[in-house]
């Protein structure tokens, strides 16, 4: 049961433990103003029910509410209280939710395309993804996909108001792949920006050249099972190599081996080290990866037929 709402939350173990002492805390001393004030307004059995309900339910929805924003607040957890209480006022219509509404489309114009970016990690490129399509007229990233509780990109997608879905392998792998989900948000594109899970067999075939992934080296150098993150850059500065890169390509069944779409390359100094070199790759990424994503997509929408054509 606990696992169940630790990947509902999208918390990291350590995180979970903390946000259910909060709850505790935020419960027992609920459980004691309410004691003290009643003492204070000196109820007692005479009288009327009414009351005692009108302080139950304030104490609920108001103190209840606060003292968690406090006790939150005091464990370091105000992002994921505030997230919780906004979710209840909204529920409750005093806030006006965050999600834009669905737009409607004349005949004729194509809706955006909804991607979903799937991420493990910090989630640096998942951000400048996010930033370069923020108010795109056409393509619109609707999901985040993560397999990690506590991933910097579960954060990101926070900061930026974008849903996010954690998954666990036994479905992934063994079961329907989440497809009913990303059906559900209509996804026409996914985007690998760090994710080290394969993509099973169900996802390619239903997103024929519609996964792209980008490798931190030139493929096919330095790919394959086992190599990723710094693996690749001190395997590159071992063999001695003079540049490496990234590559851009679309997914297929065989890690890495998809069609090419995009590479660009930077030199290795001699004292460059598998950080440093990193550190290149990285400002590469950053550069190129969001307008790579663009490009590809909008030449999918140009093929599409429009329901005018
Ligand atoms: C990138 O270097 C990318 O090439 C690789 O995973 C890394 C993700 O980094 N596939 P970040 O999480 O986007 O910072």
């Amino acid at each position: 049961m606990f696992n169940r709402l630790q990947q509902k939350w999208g918390v990291s173990t350590r995180q979970f433990w903390i946000i259910f002492i909060a709850f505790g805390l935020t419960g027992t001393t609920a459980a004691f103003l309410t004691r003290y004030i009643t003492g204070w307004l000196g109820f007692d059995a005479n009288t009327h029910w009414g009351w005692k309900l009108l302080l139950r339910l304030s104490m609920l929805l108001i103190g209840y509410q606060a003292l968690l924003l406090f006790y939150g607040a005091l464990l370091g957890q105000w992002s994921f209280f505030w997230k919780y209480e906004r979710k209840l006022l909204e529920k409750l219509k005093i806030l006006k939710s965050q999600k834009p509404k669905a737009p409607t489309y004349r005949g004729g114009q194509q809706p955006p395309t909804s991607i979903a970016i799937f991420a493990s990690g910090a989630g640096s490129n998942a951000r400048k993804i996010i930033e370069h399509l923020r108010d795109h007229d056409s393509i619109r990233v609707a999901l985040i996909v993560c397999n990690k509780p506590g991933a910097g990109v579960l954060a990101i997608a926070d900061e930026y108001g974008i849903d996010t879905l954690l998954i666990e392998k036994e479905r992934f792998f063994r079961g329907d792949a989440y497809m009913p989900e990303l059906a559900a948000r209509n996804i026409g594109f996914i985007v690998l920006a760090g994710f080290l899970w394969k993509i099973p067999g169900a996802l390619i075939l239903a997103y024929p050249r519609k996964i792209i992934n980008i490798h931190p080296a030139l493929l096919p150098g330095y790919g394959g099972k086992g190599m990723y993150g710094m693996h690749v850059h001190e395997a590159v500065i071992a063999a001695g190599e003079k540049e490496s890169g990234i590559t851009i390509h679309y997914v297929n069944e065989k890690f890495d081996e998809g069609e090419h779409i995009f590479q660009s390359s930077c030199p290795i100094e001699q004292a460059d080290t598998p950080e440093s070199l990193a550190q290149k790759i990285h400002a590469l990424e950053h550069l190129h990866f969001p307008i790579v994503i663009e490009k590809v997509i909008l030449k999918d929408r140009s093929l599409q037929p429009t329901a005018n054509s």
